[in-house]
């Protein structure tokens, strides 16, 4: 059965990274009504258990859904999707898309062979992660390193404050002070805050260095997976928030450039 016209995609991070997926879905979709929802009262979940991951997202996706009955749910996070992504597909019947490491394009990328990834501490320690690199990556280095820095710092910089230069420093140092790391020539932004940040990493990496994200990939595959379906916006696209986002004007503005007009509390 075709879901409604109005039914929303709807997009579902700890905070503000899941914008980056939205950017990337509006280029391909741009009459798609669209829910953002940001789990900003659990933020941030790579400093969270796998337990606590879990739990939370299944049950909020699982609130969320009976409340709102979207078309597809994208879990537009790392660090949920590489925990939570299967049992959630179990337990809802709507269809989830997740957020995978772009571990594969990057291996395709590189030419010295080292791969750097930044993510949380949370999805650098996934199995999932050992996964990917032992299907994509065998043949090539991959360093891991834990940024949660970056992900204060984005949240800030949409914020309306100024970019926190030590935690992109600390991330920089992070890869390039392990064993190889001068080799790095190619980095993957594992977490979906880190585009939001990806000039001043662009400029501590230095101009050789590219980086690769998972959220074109992911905006295509949604894309792909609605291509039968009608969309009608009945009302202004809009984020929940689950606890006080503290933004003011500046987040409302930011919030307006990816086309959500309203925000509230969930
Ligand atoms: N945006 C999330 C991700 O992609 C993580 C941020 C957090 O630690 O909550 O992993």
């Amino acid at each position: 059965m075709q879901p409604s016209s109005d039914a929303p995609i709807l997009l579902f991070d700890s905070g503000i990274g899941g914008l980056t997926v939205l950017a990337e879905l509006r280029r391909l979709l741009p009459g798609a009504p669209v829910l953002y929802v940001a789990d900003n009262a659990g933020l941030p979940y790579g400093e969270k258990t796998e337990a606590q991951i879990a739990a939370r997202v299944a049950g909020l996706l699982g609130r969320l859904s009976e409340r709102f009955a979207p078309r597809l749910i994208t879990i537009a996070c790392n660090t949920a999707s590489t925990i939570a992504l299967s049992s959630v597909r179990d337990v809802l019947q709507v269809p989830v898309v997740g957020t995978v490491p772009a571990i594969k394009p990057a291996a395709a990328l590189t030419r010295t062979g080292t791969i750097g990834l930044l993510g949380t501490a949370a999805t650098v320690r996934q199995a999932y992660v050992d996964q990917l690199e032992a299907e994509f990556a065998a043949d090539k280095r991959l360093l891991r390193h834990a940024a949660p820095g970056l992900v204060q710092a984005a949240e800030a910089r949409l914020r309306g404050v100024a970019v926190d230069e030590s935690a992109i420093a600390a991330a920089v140092a992070g890869l390039r002070d392990q064993p190889g790391g001068d080799s790095i020539d190619t980095v993957v932004l594992a977490c979906t805050h880190f585009p939001l940040l990806l000039d001043r990493l662009s400029q501590a990496f230095g101009a050789e260095v590219r980086f690769v994200d998972g959220a074109a990939g992911i905006a295509r595959r949604i894309a792909h997976l609605l291509e039968d379906q009608s969309f009608i916006r009945k009302s202004p696209d809009r984020a929940l928030f689950t606890g006080d986002h503290a933004g003011g004007a500046a987040l409302e503005a930011a919030l307006l450039s990816y086309g959500i007009e309203q925000n509230d509390r969930f």
